[in-house]
C-alpha cells in the first residue's frame, strides 16, 4: 500500500476513535421509552446516521407507527472507513427519508438512497435544509463536533436528543444552555449506557471491551451521557434532602474564594441551607429546576477553581435551594437550633424555615 493511503488509514482510525462509536439498540431503545408523547406527528432527522445501517433509524423505522411519526430522515457523511461495516468510501454523502407508506423500506439499499451533491456534513446547506424541516434531531453526533452540534440546533430552534460525552458539561457553551434551562440531561448516564460498537480497527482495550454475541465489537467508556430539550418525569422529581447543616457546619466547609460552602455528595445537599452550596456535576443527572437554581460553573469570585483552605475540589456547580424562604436570613442562632429541631421532626408536612412554634 502507498504510504500516503497507510496515512490516510492511520489518520481516519485515529479520528474515529473519538468519533466512530455507534449506538447499539438496546441504549436508544432504553432511553426512548421515556420520551414517547413528544414524537406524535413530528419529523424526526437522524442527521449523523447511515440509514442501512444506524440503530437511530432503525428504531425510529420500526417503531414509526407506534410513536405517531410524520416523517424520518436519515443522513450519513460521506467519509467512511474501508473496513467499518463493509461499507464503501464515497465522496458525497446521502439520505434517507421515511413517511410509513407501504412498499418503502424500513432497512433501505444503496439503490433506494437519494445522494446530496456535498458530503452530508450536518452543517452543510444540503443537510440544513432537511433540517429546517424536522421537529425532533436525534443522534449520536461525532464526539469532535459535538459544540458545533449542539450550536446547531439551538440556532434552528429545534427539539433535540443526543448522546455526548459527561465532560460536555463542563464547555461553558454546554453548561450555559443547562443553566438557563435550555437543556439538560436525559434518564440514562454512564453506566447507564450499557456501550458502543466499533469498528474492526478499533483497538479493544482493558476489561470495558467485549464482543457481542452478533460479533459486534462493544466498548463501555462509561462517561456518556444523553442531553435533551424535551421534557422528562426525572425534571420534575425532587432530590429527598434527608442531610442538616446547622448544627453538622465542620461537614460543609466554606470556599476559600465564594461565599459558599462545599457539599461533596449531591445526597449530601442539605435540607437547612439557604445560600450557596458547591456539588458535583452529577447533580445535573438529577436537577429539578423547581428545587433548585443553578448559580455558576467551577469559577470563585476571583476566576479561579473554587478552593477550600487552598485545594481544589473536582469541578462544582454553585446551586442554591428555591424553596427555603428568606425569612431564614435573619433566625437568630437559638430559633435555628429551635427550627431545625422541629424539621428533624417532619421535614415533609412543615414547609422549610418555617420556625419552631409554626
Ligand atoms: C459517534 S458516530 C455515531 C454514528 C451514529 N449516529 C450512531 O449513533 O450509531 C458519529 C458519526 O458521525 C459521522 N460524522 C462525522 N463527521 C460528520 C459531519 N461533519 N457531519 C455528519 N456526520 C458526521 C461519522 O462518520 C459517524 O458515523
Amino acid at each position: 500500500m502507498a504510504r500516503n493511503a497507510t496515512n490516510e488509514l492511520l489518520r481516519k482510525a485515529k479520528k474515529s476513535k473519538s468519533d466512530e462509536f455507534y449506538t447499539q439498540l438496546s441504549d436508544i431503545e432504553s432511553e426512548l421509552q421515556h420520551y414517547r408523547s413528544h414524537f406524535e406527528n413530528k419529523v424526526v432527522y437522524c442527521n449523523c446516521d447511515d440509514p442501512r445501517i444506524s440503530n437511530f433509524f432503525k428504531y425510529f423505522a420500526s417503531n414509526f407507527k407506534k410513536l405517531g411519526l410524520k416523517k424520518l430522515i436519515a443522513a450519513c457523511f460521506r467519509e467512511q472507513l474501508r473496513d467499518l461495516f463493509n461499507r464503501i468510501d464515497d465522496e458525497n454523502g446521502f439520505f434517507y427519508e421515511y413517511t410509513g407508506t407501504d412498499g418503502e423500506k424500513e432497512k433501505p439499499s444503496l439503490t433506494d438512497i437519494v445522494y446530496f451533491n456535498g458530503d452530508g456534513d450536518f452543517r452543510s446547506s444540503e443537510s440544513i435544509e432537511l433540517l429546517k424541516q424536522s421537529d425532533i434531531i436525534v443522534t449520536n453526533p461525532p464526539f469532535s463536533l459535538f459544540r458545533e452540534h449542539v450550536a446547531q440546533l439551538i440556532k434552528y430552534d429545534k427539539k433535540f436528543l443526543i448522546i455526548g460525552n459527561i465532560n460536555a458539561i463542563t464547555y461553558k457553551e454546554i453548561f450555559k444552555l443547562i443553566k438557563e434551562n435550555k437543556a439538560w440531561l436525559g434518564i440514562n448516564l454512564g453506566r447507564g449506557i450499557s456501550g458502543f460498537i466499533v469498528p474492526e480497527h478499533y483497538e479493544l482495550y482493558g476489561t470495558e471491551a467485549r464482543t457481542d454475541s452478533l460479533g459486534n465489537r462493544i466498548v463501555s467508556p462509561n462517561n456518556c451521557l444523553w442531553l435533551t430539550n424535551l421534557d422528562t418525569f426525572k425534571r420534575h422529581e425532587d432530590i429527598a434532602l434527608t442531610k442538616k447543616y446547622f448544627g453538622n457546619e465542620d461537614e460543609y466547609p466554606r470556599y476559600d474564594n465564594y461565599d459558599g460552602i462545599n457539599v461533596n455528595k449531591t445526597q449530601d445537599i442539605p435540607s437547612d441551607y439557604k445560600g450557596v452550596m458547591g456539588v458535583p456535576i452529577t447533580f445535573l443527572h438529577r436537577f429539578n429546576p423547581n428545587q433548585f437554581e443553578i448559580i455558576r460553573f467551577r469559577k470563585g469570585n476571583d476566576e479561579k477553581d473554587l478552593s477550600i483552605n487552598g485545594k481544589c475540589p473536582y469541578f462544582r456547580i454553585l446551586i442554591k435551594n428555591k424553596r427555603i424562604q428568606t425569612e431564614c436570613v435573619d433566625l437568630t442562632e437559638k430559633e435555628k437550633t429551635m427550627y431545625n429541631e422541629v424539621l428533624c421532626l417532619d421535614d415533609r408536612i412543615r414547609p422549610a424555615c418555617q420556625p419552631a412554634n409554626w
